[in-house]
């Protein structure tokens, strides 16, 4: 349900403000992984998406591990700055706790589109001079680029890390392969891409569909789910680190897993080395 305004008509947010009524995705993520930042709203779409799709608990940690150990890989090749798009809710193991435990210098540039992410991030971060946290929308990389927490924060003269983990999967874009191109046309070589992005691995048709279900009534009513070869095209100008575009589980795995732990990524990841 959204706000109404003096007329009784549905209002939408604006940047700065939130709806308590209306779950949000990036609440939910964060009462997946056992957070507190989430309201009753929150919780009872988490619930209902976890009826739709009882694996998405899985997912969530799956996903959010993939992101730690790419940080890692990104920090230890030698980058030491993060453009993370879509960073959710600070939790354990935020990126640049990651990066700052390789590199204490590294810088990180937090975006994302909702209020309470944004709130919560600012208060653990106030006391980090090397670390922004900016309220815009990643579909329009004028804006993000433009943000004085964007540019004041990154040398785009230098390699940067870009992170689209678990976003471009639940953005209404017609193109997200352009999108990410957008973000490319501003790093240098030797910047990387780390992607993750639902995908058909394990999960039904069904499944799939009740979980669409529960996103249409989220802020964020998107979620599409891409094949191999679609992921594998948005990093169109990068190198790929081995293994290359796997399931997002597979990559890098501090320790052997199954074929079926893999499948249950149901999200295919992968990080590139800008040309
Ligand atoms: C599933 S969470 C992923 C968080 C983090 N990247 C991770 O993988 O752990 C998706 C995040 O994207 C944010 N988001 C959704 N649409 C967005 C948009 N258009 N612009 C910026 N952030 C957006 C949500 O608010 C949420 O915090």
């Amino acid at each position: 349900m959204s706000e109404q305004d003096e007329t009784g008509a549905a209002r939408e947010p604006e940047l700065g403000e939130f709806d308590a009524h209306t779950p949000n995705i990036a609440r939910m993520y964060d009462y997946f992984l056992g957070g507190s930042a989430n309201f009753v709203a929150d919780r009872e779409a988490a619930e209902q998406l976890l009826r739709a799709f009882p694996g998405n608990v899985e997912w969530t940690h799956i996903n959010r591990a993939f992101l730690g150990r790419a940080v890692r890989a990104c920090a230890e090749a030698g980058i030491d700055q993060f453009l993370d798009l879509g960073s959710g809710i600070p939790t354990k193991g935020n990126v640049h706790e990651i990066a700052q435990q390789v590199n204490p210098a590294a810088r990180v540039a937090y975006v994302d589109i909702e209020t309470i992410a944004v709130n919560h991030a600012r208060q653990l971060l106030a006391d980090n001079p090397l670390v922004t946290m900016t309220q815009a929308d990643i579909t329009d990389p004028g804006a993000v680029l433009r943000a004085p927490g964007v540019t004041e924060l990154l040398d785009f003269g230098r390699p940067i890390a870009v992170l689209a983990v678990a976003i471009l999967d639940i953005i209404d874009v017609a193109d997200p392969a352009a999108l990410v191109a957008a973000y490319r046309d501003v790093c240098v070589p030797g910047s990387a891409l780390v992607i993750s992005h639902s995908a058909m691995l394990d999960i039904s048709e069904e499944e799939v569909g009740g979980a669409q279900e529960v996103f249409e009534t989220t802020t964020t009513p998107t979620l599409r789910t891409r094949d191999h070869g679609e992921v594998l095209e948005m990093f169109a100008g990068y190198d790929l680190l081995d293994p290359g575009v796997v399931p997002s589980a597979q990559w890098r795995p501090d320790e052997p897993i199954s074929e079926e732990y893999a499948a249950r990524s149901n999200a295919y990841a992968g990080v590139g080395m800008l040309r």
